[in-house]
């Protein structure tokens, strides 16, 4: 799917704002040397109408290449001596060229049919906006994460190393048909929110549209939906759970469970796991508590399908706050 689609529409309508909008700041700035110095204005006059000397020249017949020329070279001369003008006036010669943010495609986004460097970044950065946790993502990467947090155990040690480096290469090779679903298990303050947003980050820079939700919005938002199926309007919202490229349930077992939980996760859950739509799912829960909340239909497509990876060691948030 890549590049959610209302992501992609804003960035494009900005391109073409920026663009007009960079001719247009051109067009104003051209005005005010215009006003403020006669002879600017007269030149800017003259140069207008090259274009139409261009035309003349190339119907009237005869040798209109050598005519063409001659006017080339007095447009070029009248360009010189109005970047003389300007700069003997105390205005840079380019004062009012068109200033594009981007001189490799000149803020259209496109260099010929592919897409410039600047409009993927912003088209990144649009997608950690629209991730729901935009705010988590900029400060948590694999970058840092340290370790360090879980070398009292060498145990918790060696298992928090398996799993980041997991997570460091599911990242960098993440495929939406091919990449495996992830439950994270562990205690409070263990890094799987962190090394969550950590993957988030890396697969939306690969141009995927991921999205995190915390379990007790996830169904709140299912619950809402669902007293407002008679207008029959699809919901945006609902419809990214189960489209987009990666799903981020975050802290699951903190809601509130009933029928309607249970029954939306397992739709959700299997919805995904046959489409083969990877999910990342995080719980403080242990196997036997998903067991007895969420039934053994699926407690058993989790086990059974998802890859697990337990999270060991001491609440790191603790361990920060006793450094302080
Ligand atoms: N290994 C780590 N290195 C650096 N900061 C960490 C690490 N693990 C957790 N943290 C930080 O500690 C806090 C709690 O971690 P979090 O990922 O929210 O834990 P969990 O989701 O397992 O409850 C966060 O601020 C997080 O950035
Ligand atoms: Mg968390
Ligand atoms: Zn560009």
């Amino acid at each position: 799917m890549g590049y959610n689609n209302s992501v992609y529409k804003k960035i494009y309508e900005e391109y073409s704002q920026k663009y007009l909008i960079a001719r247009q700041r051109a067009d104003e700035r051209a005005s005010e040397l215009r006003a403020a110095i006669p002879e600017i204005a007269r030149l800017d006059r003259e140069l207008s109408l090259v274009g139409i000397e261009i035309l003349h020249a190339s119907l009237s017949g005869g040798d209109t290449q050598s005519k063409i020329a001659q006017i080339r070279s007095k447009n070029e001369a009248l360009q010189q001596r109005r970047a003389e003008i300007l700069v003997a006036n105390g205005y840079p010669a380019d004062y009012s060229d068109v200033k594009y943010e981007c001189s490799k495609c000149g803020d259209t986004g496109f260099i010929e049919n592919t897409m410039c460097s600047c409009m993927r970044e912003a088209l990144v950065l649009a997608g950690i906006e629209n991730s729901g946790f935009a705010s988590l993502i900029r400060e948590q990467s694999f970058e840092n994460f340290s370790l360090d947090y879980y070398k009292k155990s060498p145990a918790h040690l060696d298992r928090m190393t398996w799993n980041k480096n997991f997570l460091v290469n599911y990242a960098e090779c993440f495929d939406e048909r091919k990449s495996p679903s992830i439950l994270m298990m562990g205690g409070t303050g263990l890094g799987k929110t962190h090394l969550s947003s950590s993957v988030a980050k890396r697969v939306i820079e690969k141009g995927r549209d991921v999205f995190y939700t915390g379990a007790i919005d996830l169904f709140s938002q299912f619950e809402t939906q669902r007293f407002k199926t008679y207008t029959n309007e699809p919901n945006e919202l609902i419809e990214r759970y189960f489209e987009c490229d990666l799903l981020i349930i975050d802290d699951l077992g903190t809601e509130i469970i009933n029928q309607f939980t249970v029954s939306t996760l397992y739709n959700l859950l299997n919805d995904r796991l046959s489409r083969k739509k990877p999910t990342i799912i995080s719980t403080n829960l242990s196997k036997e508590d998903i067991q007895k909340k969420y039934t053994d239909r699926i407690t058993s497509r989790m086990f059974g399908e998802y890859q697990v990876l337990f999270f060991m060691g001491t609440d790191v948030r603790a361990q920060k706050l006793m450094k302080k």
